[in-house]
């Protein structure tokens, strides 16, 4: 689900060539991109991984709202995107309204669909995977009061899932008993065998959907913000210019041969690699 703030720019205060970023700890990120590209495939991006800094589930708050501060300050004065999307979960129920507050530039959140996914539930159970620091954040309980009040959420943190994701990227192979460990975790969980309806509450996940649905079996729908994420980005942007001047370009913060084992997922996401930031 997307989250915004007010700050929009005219069109003519944008030079048509200033990118959007988007920003994760990782790969995750590209399943927003994805349908970014979908709504806006004249948009020129950046696509920023923090991947010296990844995984951010295991962090605490504190370290993850620095480094995320931090790299944004950086990349927005480098870069002068016209938007930023934080494309993380993690990072957004930490840092979002921090970051707000620190730069000029708007900025669009990726938080947990638990709204459409108490639309969308017949049990009334829906499960929510996402990572460690992201279960645990107030801004999910606030999300779970307001649209899922009258439901039951079962949340579980599962690490691996971002690590599977990161090695299907890479070209490797996915292993199963981790994606079968995740929805066993949900499974288990009291009244969790009424789940029909699964938040992939990381932006990792949706790359590992049909592993997922396969290890939950029929019956299970899953839902995310990428499309939520992609209509508030055009909407946001909507009647500005746009000119790519270069092919687009991820960066990454962790050594350049971490980044070129994905090139070949990268450029399926229409991106060239473009060194570190
Ligand atoms: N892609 C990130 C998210 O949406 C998290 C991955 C990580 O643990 O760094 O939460």
């Amino acid at each position: 689900m997307p989250s915004e703030n007010s700050a929009v720019l005219t069109a003519h205060q944008v030079d048509p060539a200033a990118p959007i970023l988007v920003f994760d700890s990782g790969v995750g990120g590209l399943t927003v991109l994805a349908a970014l590209r979908d709504v806006l495939p004249q948009a020129p991006v950046i696509y920023a991984a923090d991947t010296a800094g990844l995984p951010y589930g295991t962090k605490t708050e504190a370290q993850i709202a620095a480094r995320v501060a931090g790299l944004l300050g950086r990349m927005t004065e480098r870069f002068a995107p016209r938007l930023v999307c934080i494309a993380c979960n993690t990072a957004s129920t930490i840092a979002l309204g921090m970051v707000r507050e620190v730069l000029e530039v708007p900025i669009v959140g990726t938080v947990p669909a638990i709204k459409p996914a108490a639309a969308m539930t017949r049990t009334g159970t829906i499960g929510l995977l996402g990572t460690q620091a992201t279960i645990r954040q107030a801004y999910v309980d606030r999300l779970e009061q307001e649209f899922a009040a009258d439901k039951r959420l079962l949340r579980h943190g599962a690490p691996e899932l971002v690590e599977a994701a990161e090695a299907k990227l890479r070209g490797e192979a996915v292993d199963p008993a981790a994606i079968r460990r995740a929805a066993q975790a949900l499974r288990s969980m009291p009244g969790g065998a009424d789940i029909d309806t699964v938040v992939l509450a990381c932006t990792h996940f949706p790359l590992l959907e049909e592993e997922l649905a396969e290890a939950f079996g029929p019956g299970v729908s899953f839902v995310h913000g990428a499309q939520g994420i992609a209509r508030q980005i055009a909407r946001l942007t909507d009647g500005q210019p746009y000119t790519r001047r270069a092919p687009d370009r991820a960066l990454f913060t962790g050594p350049a041969d971490q980044a070129t084992a994905y090139a070949a997922a990268l450029a399926d996401y229409g991106l060239e690699e473009g060194g570190r930031f």
